[in-house]
């Protein structure tokens, strides 16, 4: 391209004028030691860095952000680094969960008000990629995510053990008396032994995939580990590509596409992922105007087999994955099987089909031959039914077989608190075939949809040997999590849902290959206990409590606020000064 029909790009409108307002936009950034020639009209590539010493899977981003860096001026850009909220799965509460629409916000408008031509994501922890990719989709220019990599594997006593997954079992083995609560705490250094996200295929490594998934990654980007060299070759090769993006103005909107969403969905039901993906992509697709909806991830999920053996659901981690040639080994099996639309067009400028079709695999025990799966049916099953009018869903690969279809007696818990209060109580009446059901922990009753729908189970049953109980909630689990677990009910205990009239005693049926839950309790009798509910005390009338619980949508429509869905554009704004 010559210098005549070089294109103006927007970061132009702060940085290419010889006025006042130019002298100010230029004059301050060069207080960085910044050269004249970084003005000139090259694209801004901002760098939007979820770092932060709170969220321990992204603590090494300014480091990842330098690779990134160096690559855009090899491309001939200018990269500016920038923060925004960071949402740590392991500290936040009530949830990071009630801080990914907010995230998504802080990404929206950083983006849009600074002199910026094109966007590099860097997400790690599990709410940062959905916060991150809400947020860019939403102005819609050039973006490419740059995820921060897996943890190497957690190795214990000569085991190998997986974020999150290690707690819920070894917490289990104390509470059943098979190790000591020292041996316990002894595995806390030991699972989380380097930089990096989750190493299980939990909701970190998941939204990885399905960033790479949808095509708004390069491919191979979800499974090097944080700290192989090769993710720095990465994020020089992202500063690159990103650099061009913006020449050849390929914006989210051309890549988030109803055929790039198919693929997401498929690809997490061959990998085994989280069922948090369900809401996160639900919110994604409302940012782009793609009419996604539960049934989606049912259909397309269905004959889906799911072929990686990773934990929570099978043996092995992303560390493993990557060895066996990680993602794209299993796009390109969805791809010849006729699962996966190989046009889809990704941040490469091709279609998917191109970064995948020489992927080779170099162990079948980690993604397994087609006739070995790890089980037939890997997608997530919606149920529904007088107690979920608006849906349920369950991970058949983290569940047990047994259980797919189940009568049960209801024991009720009103609250995570009154869960903990009652649980180990000798006294408690409960065996390993009632159904547990806790109440109040969606979007607008927790608030924030909290990670508690996976309850442990009662001590009297795992000293039995047992290890899994359906349980239905309103709450969501962790990726990293497994069991028999019913999430997401909609509507939720804390707007007025069925759920919340569950009494102690009741009979649930559960029919997972029917798609049905159903509470045997007469309609007459529900309807008396509709009138006799009150809805629970707001959580606060004012701050972001208040603006969350007002504007938060149901789960099966994503969980964002109703006020964000849709594209707004990257139309510079008015001068400040
Ligand atoms: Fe950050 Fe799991 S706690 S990815
Ligand atoms: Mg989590």
């Amino acid at each position: 391209m010559s210098e005549k029909e070089k294109r103006r790009y927007r970061s132009a409108e702060w940085f290419g004028k010889n006025d006042k307002d130019a002298f100010i936009h230029r004059s301050w950034m060069r207080n960085q030691g910044l050269p004249s020639h970084v003005f000139d009209g090259r694209p801004v590539i901002g760098i939007c860095n979820t770092w932060s010493e709170l969220t321990p899977c992204n603590a090494h981003f300014r480091g990842l952000a330098e690779h990134v860096k160096r690559g855009v001026y090899e491309a001939g850009g200018f990269p500016v680094e920038f923060p925004v909220t960071s949402t740590g799965e392991s500290n936040i509460r009530p949830t990071a969960m009630f801080l990914r629409n907010l995230v998504s916000m802080d990404v929206e408008e950083s983006i849009r008000a600074n002199p910026i031509d094109g966007v590099v994501l860097l997400c790690g922890c599990d709410k940062t990629t959905p916060a991150l990719l809400m947020g860019a989709a939403s102005v819609d220019l050039p973006t490419i995510v740059l995820s921060g990599g897996p943890m190497l594997n957690g190795r214990y006593r000569g085991r190998t053990i997986g974020s999150g997954t290690a707690v819920w079992q070894l917490s289990e083995d104390v509470k059943s008396g098979l190790i000591s609560s020292d041996e316990f705490m002894a595995a806390e250094a030991a699972m989380s032994r380097s930089a990096g996200h989750c190493m299980t295929m939990g909701t970190a490594s998941t939204m990885a995939s399905m960033a790479e998934a949808l095509g708004m990654a390069l491919p191979g980007n979800a499974a090097i580990p944080a700290v192989d060299a090769r993710r720095m070759v990465l994020a020089n090769a992202v500063g690159h590509r990103i650099t061009r993006m913006v020449e050849e103005d390929l914006k989210p909107s051309q890549i988030l596409t109803r055929a790039a969403f198919e693929n997401a969905i498929r690809v997490n039901g061959a990998i085994g992922g989280s069922t948090n993906a369900v809401v996160h992509l639900l919110a994604i697709a409302g940012r782009v105007g793609i009419e996604l909806s539960l049934e989606d991830w049912d259909r397309l999920g269905r004959d889906i087999p799911t072929i990686v053996d990773l934990m929570p659901s099978g043996r092995f981690l992303m560390e493993d994955f990557y060895y066996a040639g990680g993602l794209p080994v299993v796009m390109r099996r969805l791809a010849e099987e006729g699962h996966l639309h190989r046009e889809a067009l990704t941040v490469t400028g091709q279609p998917v089909w191109e970064g995948i079709r020489d992927a080779e695999c170099f162990d079948t025990e980690v993604i397994r031959p087609a006739d070995r799966p790890l089980t037939e049916s890997g997608g997530i099953a919606v149920l529904r039914g007088n107690v979920a009018p608006g849906g349920c869903i369950l991970k058949p690969s983290a569940a047990s077989p047994e259980l797919m279809v189940h009568r049960g007696r209801a024991v009720v818990f009103e609250s995570i608190e009154d869960y903990h209060a009652r649980i180990g109580d000798p006294d408690l009446d409960i065996d390993e075939t009632c159904i547990m059901v806790l109440k109040y922990c969606g979007p607008v009753g927790y608030p924030g949809f909290a990670e508690v729908g996976n309850m442990g189970l009662p001590p009297k049953v795992l000293q039995k040997g047992v290890r899994d109980m359906i349980r239905l909630s309103d709450g969501r689990m962790s990726g990293t999590a497994y069991g028999t677990v019913l999430l997401h009910t909609v509507p939720e205990a804390a707007i007025g849902g069925p759920l919340a009239l569950i009494e102690n005693g009741d009979m649930i049926e559960v029919d997972v290959p029917g798609r049905r839950i159903h509470l045997d309790v007469g309609a007459e009798e529900l309807e008396r206990r509709k009138a006799a509910w009150t809805p629970p005390a707001a959580h606060s009338e004012t701050g972001y409590t208040r603006l969350f619980t007002d504007h938060v949508m149901q789960a099966d429509t994503g969980c964002d606020f109703d006020f964000l869905l849709g594209t707004r554009g990257s139309a510079v704004p008015r001068e400040s000064h």
